[in-house]
């Protein structure tokens, strides 16, 4: 096999040796699936400000996040059913994170439990969380996330419906028999029925609560004392709410452009939000990352980190926990040396005067 210089080049590879029906549900976004393109079109149109004859010998990556110690600013975004792409699933991606020492955020959709993945060993994990209409399945699962040992619960606010992923419908997309939601197993809640169009569309509609609000937030807090990331977040205005509403994080984020098409990419919605929160909470990012030039311009513009979802599905049908780990890898090796050819020693140095955006060039050529 040719030698594997960067995360996209894994994209390539898992479709030639993933089914049709599993690469599509990995790598769709909604409709004319033109956010998806836009995730990463904007990092390109972010360009950098780099800062010469600054000693870079030492490179400091490390970070903490809401109190915990990593090694770099970049990790794991919740994707769900990791066993379509590979047989250890969820437990090489967790055993991946842990030996890259950063976090892995499982899915409440995933083919293997919380009790399988605390089962793995050490390591920080946060646990995505769909709120069903069924609120005891809710209590239920968020109780055994905590006895699991997961620090955190990020939120998903961006799925009140699935968004329409035209590939899933063509292929009526269903979870392969094999397979079960493993966290829902036991409630008669972890096979999807096969449909004329998206069984995960279906799946969605039966399940997950459509009337699901602020006062949801709230109500959360009040059955786990887990800090909680409300991911889905790229306005001001649910900025705003989200403080006022006691989240302990945002995570700017469009779903890997699966869910509302035409909303723009989430590294353009980060500054709004990053003013809004005022640092009084971090605020995290995902959606197209695939450069460590990438989470630069995301710290830069004040991201406290960044997740990344697709390239682990890839790297992980590849080649398993190995890929996963070359994966993370590659991304701090390229972060590092981003900040050596910008100027920055640790990552409290990349500043705001390192890039220039759109909106920059556009104020400049006004004055
Ligand atoms: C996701 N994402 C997601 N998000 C979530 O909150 N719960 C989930 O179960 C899933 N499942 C899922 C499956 C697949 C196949 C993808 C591609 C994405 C969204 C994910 O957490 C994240 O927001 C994006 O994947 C980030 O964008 P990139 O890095 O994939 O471009």
């Amino acid at each position: 096999m040719e030698l594997i210089t960067n995360v996209t080049e894994y994209e390539k590879l898992a479709k030639e040796k993933l089914p049709k029906m599993v690469y599509d549900y990995y790598a769709s976004g909604a409709e004319d699936q033109w956010t998806l393109k836009e995730n990463r079109e904007a990092f390109s149109r972010i360009l950098f400000r780099p800062r010469i004859l600054i000693d870079v010998s030492h490179i400091d990556m490390a970070t903490n996040i809401l109190g915990f110690n990593i090694s770099m600013p970049i990790m794991i975004a919740p994707s769900a059913m990791q066993k379509m792409a590979h047989p250890e699933g969820e437990l090489a991606t967790a055993r991946a994170a842990a030996s890259a020492g950063t976090i892995m955020t499982l899915s409440s959709w995933s083919t293997s439990s919380v009790e399988e993945v605390n089962s793995v060993g050490p390591g920080i994990r946060f646990f995505q969380l769909y709120v069903y209409k069924d609120r005891n399945i809710v209590r239920q699962l968020v109780k055994r996330a905590e006895m699991a040992g997961f620090k955190a619960i990020a939120l998903t606010v961006d799925t009140p419906r699935l968004g329409r992923r035209e590939a899933d419908i063509k292929n009526r997309f269903t979870l392969p028999p094999h397979l079960v939601l493993k966290n829902f197993e036991d409630l008669d809640l972890g096979t999807m029925d096969k449909t004329n169009d998206s069984g995960l569309a279906s799946y969605v509609a039966g399940q997950v609560d459509r009337t699901l609000s602020w006062k949801d937030v709230k109500w959360l807090q009040t059955i786990t004392s887990l800090p909680i990331l409300v991911k889905g977040v790229v306005t001001a205005e649910d900025t705003r709410l989200a403080i006022e509403h006691g989240a302990a994080g945002i995570i700017v984020s469009n779903h890997g452009a699966r869910q509302l098409d035409y909303v723009p990419a989430t590294i353009s919605c980060l500054e709004e939000v990053v003013r809004e929160a005022k640092g009084r909470l971090p605020v995290f990012l995902d959606g197209g990352v695939r450069r460590g030039t990438d989470v630069f311009k995301a710290l830069a513009l004040g991201a406290s980190g960044v997740f990344i979802g697709r390239p682990v599905l890839f790297s992980l049908a590849v080649d398993g926990e190995a890929g996963v780990r070359k994966v993370l890898q590659m991304l701090r090796d390229e972060l590092e040396l981003t900040m050596a050819l910008s100027g920055c020693t640790s990552l409290r140095e990349i500043t705001r005067a390192h890039v220039i955006t759109d909106g920059d060039r556009i104020g400049r050529s006004r004055l």
